[in-house]
């Protein structure tokens, strides 16, 4: 069942880019994406005036990265919200508001709970959930499934990846109902997505670089991720993955915040793992960051670079640098986040710790 995997978690992240395909396929048909359930009418979703998204843990981040994208795509403006402060706050909550749940379970009871009380106060509610017929899409006015297939590690991988996907379609569609996207524009935005499962496969081919890495690193105190812009919720993946599955100390930073704060934790010999944004895209973004790589190798951090394929400019701030394929800004998370998860699992199993059941955690979390 785990296919020769030694892991679930190692099964599922090779599973990725089929996990993306199944998640695109039916969901682009006519010209138009396609949800799975819509029960709200098409002039609903065209006079949305606010989107929340609203979840937990890895699929919160998943809800970073769509800001971004959405955003960019709609002209609306996007909160991400932790379903557990959401649901205690007072949101400013209407009938033109969008509350997408993210949630690979559909089960998470903090999520589920931030959906009944958007739907007291008449917001709508559209649910991303890669379980069929679970509780949050059941009490939903809208549904797109993922179609990751059961994720059984307790770290989210595929789901994760899927989730971004998902909410990619999701700010597709409201950018066809709004029309701030032309229906060749929306086309041309889905084949950008078609074109991310061989992406990823490309990066799986360096994962046993990455897990050498991995085991050099393993006996770290702690270690720093840090991005900017799509890069930003990646770097919080990347910790997250990495305290759940190897107990490690990890934070993920903004690159902008390092001289409010986090730069005086560097130290000789910590690995920092910095998300590179394409020199492609926002040159502004790429020299920011190559500015912080430099800041933080002359403070004495072994710099760990995930970096576009032929970033020459980055080389010689990275002490070891792992490359992934060229592929447009807003998509990048899906091809930079797989090293991240091949890192977390790497070192896990090199200190002795079950990849597949970290310790206190549920795969689920259905009570607060
Ligand atoms: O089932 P959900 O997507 O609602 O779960 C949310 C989180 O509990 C989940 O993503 C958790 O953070 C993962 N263990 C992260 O790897």
């Amino acid at each position: 069942e785990k296919g020769g995997h030694e892991y679930f978690m190692l099964k599922e992240i090779d599973e990725q880019p089929e996990a993306l395909a199944n998640t695109l396929r039916g969901h682009f048909d006519g010209g138009r994406i396609i949800l799975d359930e819509q029960r709200i009418s098409d002039q609903d979703l065209r006079d949305v005036d606010k989107v929340f998204v609203v979840a937990c843990g890895s699929a919160y981040h998943s809800g970073l990265v769509a800001k971004y994208a959405i955003e960019h795509w709609c002209r609306l403006p996007v909160e991400v919200e932790l379903a557990s402060e959401f649901r205690y706050r007072d949101p400013v909550l209407d009938r033109a508001t969008l509350v997408v749940a993210v949630s690979q379970s559909g089960e998470t009871a903090d999520t589920l709970e931030a959906v009944r009380h958007a739907r007291e106060q008449k917001a709508r509610v559209l649910a991303v959930c890669n379980t069929n017929g679970a509780q949050i899409p059941r009490e939903s006015d809208a549904v797109l499934y993922t179609h990751a297939g059961p994720e059984i590690g307790v770290a989210s991988t595929k789901a994760f990846l899927a989730q971004i996907a998902a909410n990619y379609l999701v700010g597709l569609a409201l950018a066809q109902a709004r029309g701030t996207k032309y229906p060749d524009e929306v086309a041309r935005e889905f084949a950008e997505l078609e074109a991310m499962p061989a992406a990823v496969q490309k990066v799986l081919s360096t994962v046993d670089q990455v897990r050498d890495l991995g085991r050099r690193i393993a006996d770290s105190k702690a270690v720093l991720f840090l991005g900017r812009h799509v890069g930003f919720p990646v770097a919080l993946e990347g910790a997250l993955k990495l305290k759940e599955l190897a107990y490690m100390h990890a934070e993920g930073f903004a690159a902008g915040e390092l001289k409010h704060g986090p730069i005086a934790l560097i130290e000789e010999g910590l690995p920092v793992v910095v998300v590179m944004p394409s020199p492609k895209g926002r040159a502004v973004l790429h020299s920011k960051l190559v500015s912080n790589i430099s800041e933080i190798q002359a403070r004495g951090a072994r710099t760990i670079v995930i970096a576009e394929e032929g970033d020459e400019t980055v080389r010689p701030f990275a002490d070891e640098l792992i490359e992934i394929p060229a592929v447009p800004t807003l998509l990048q998370p899906l091809v930079s986040t797989v090293p991240l998860q091949v890192l977390a699992a790497e070192i896990a199993r090199t200190r002795g710790y079950d990849v597949d059941k970290p310790r206190n955690l549920a795969k689920s979390v259905t009570v607060e």
